[in-house]
């Protein structure tokens, strides 16, 4: 058995000094690649790509990165592999030990890729389960401080859904220390285990504009996440009073940034119009995705060797 790797599972799964020194190095990797620097220190490394859902952004930014930094891209989807016939999780992750040199994964259960890093000998991250998507956070945070600074003892106001981009919001807030409100209707709150992991930074709040006020982040996501289609119709009524808006946002700090994941559906949980607003950073926040992982690959796979002092 190899030494046993670093996996990426919760935000917190990091300290916080290891997530400033991969921001840091997300900087120089995003100044390289728009200068055209080529920065191949993962050459000859193979990434395998698992995906039970589908993707855009993470796709496109894992895949592009890792080829960015010298090294190859699978892409596994369980349909073409025996895990979609059933290949155990514990033996398919020795069988990649044998052969690549890490993994991300996107699972509907988080639980499936906890059993992953278990059995795994090479790097595991989490590219989005049901119940967390730290990589997001990461391009967040990275977006947060390009615009508005150091996210230390700042306010992110949470409109929306209790989901996975929430309980990764709520494992940042802890561990870089700044305030969360979360906001949505009573009955798609986070899972009260993890309101009490975060208490000291993390507070319920049901009116918008009281959730919005002070913010400097306001942020959401769609009703509906992958795997809750059938649930759209409900959600929409259910959450009707909490679609952020330009006029929502005015009642935020003056500086002010929006932020989505993305893919959005403009008319549900934002605006029509939110995401050509100047206070918008959605797209550079989906181009972080890029540098941030690629600094998060140089960490996992580089260990002491990783450009960045932690
Ligand atoms: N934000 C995000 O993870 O997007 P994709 O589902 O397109 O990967
Ligand atoms: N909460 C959404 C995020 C998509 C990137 C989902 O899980 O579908």
């Amino acid at each position: 058995m190899k030494q046993t790797p670093r996996h990426f599972l919760r935000f917190n799964d990091l300290s916080a000094d290891e997530v400033h020194a991969v921001l840091r190095r997300a900087a120089v990797l995003k100044r390289e690649q728009h200068a055209g620097t080529r920065h191949p220190t993962l050459a000859g490394k193979t990434l395998g790509m698992v995906f039970e859902k589908s993707s855009t952004r993470t796709r496109v930014s894992f895949e592009a990165g890792i080829f960015q930094l010298g090294g190859t891209g699978l892409f596994l989807s369980p349909r073409d592999t025996q895990l979609g016939r059933g290949e155990p999780v514990e033996d398919t992750a020795r069988v990649f030990s044998e052969m690549i040199d890490l993994v991300m994964i996107r699972a509907y259960d988080h639980a499936m890729v906890e059993t992953f890093a278990e059995y795994s000998s090479i790097p595991v991250i989490n590219a989005l389960t049901d119940d967390h998507h730290p990589c997001q956070i990461l391009a967040d945070i990275q977006c947060f401080q390009e615009h508005v600074g150091a996210i230390e003892g700042k306010t992110v106001a949470w409109v929306g859904d209790g989901n996975n981009m929430a309980a990764s919001w709520m494992d940042a807030a802890s561990l870089l220390n700044f305030n969360l409100v979360l906001c949505g209707p009573e009955g798609y709150d986070p899972a009260p285990e993890l309101l009490a992991e975060h208490a000291a930074n993390v507070r319920i709040e049901r009116d918008p504009a009281k959730a919005v006020a002070g913010a400097h982040c306001v942020t959401t996501d769609v009703w509906a996440s992958m795997g809750q289609e059938d649930e759209q119709a409900k959600r929409e009524a259910d959450f009707a009073e909490y679609q952020v808006t330009e006029a929502l946002l005015d009642l935020a700090d003056d500086a002010v940034i929006f932020l989505h994941c993305l893919p959005a559906h403009r008319g549900e949980e934002i605006s029509e119009t939110l995401i050509d607003d100047p206070r918008s950073r959605v797209f550079d926040e989906a181009g972080n995705r890029l540098h941030a992982q690629k600094a998060l690959m140089e960490f996992l796979v580089l260990g002491e060797a990783f450009p960045e002092t932690v």
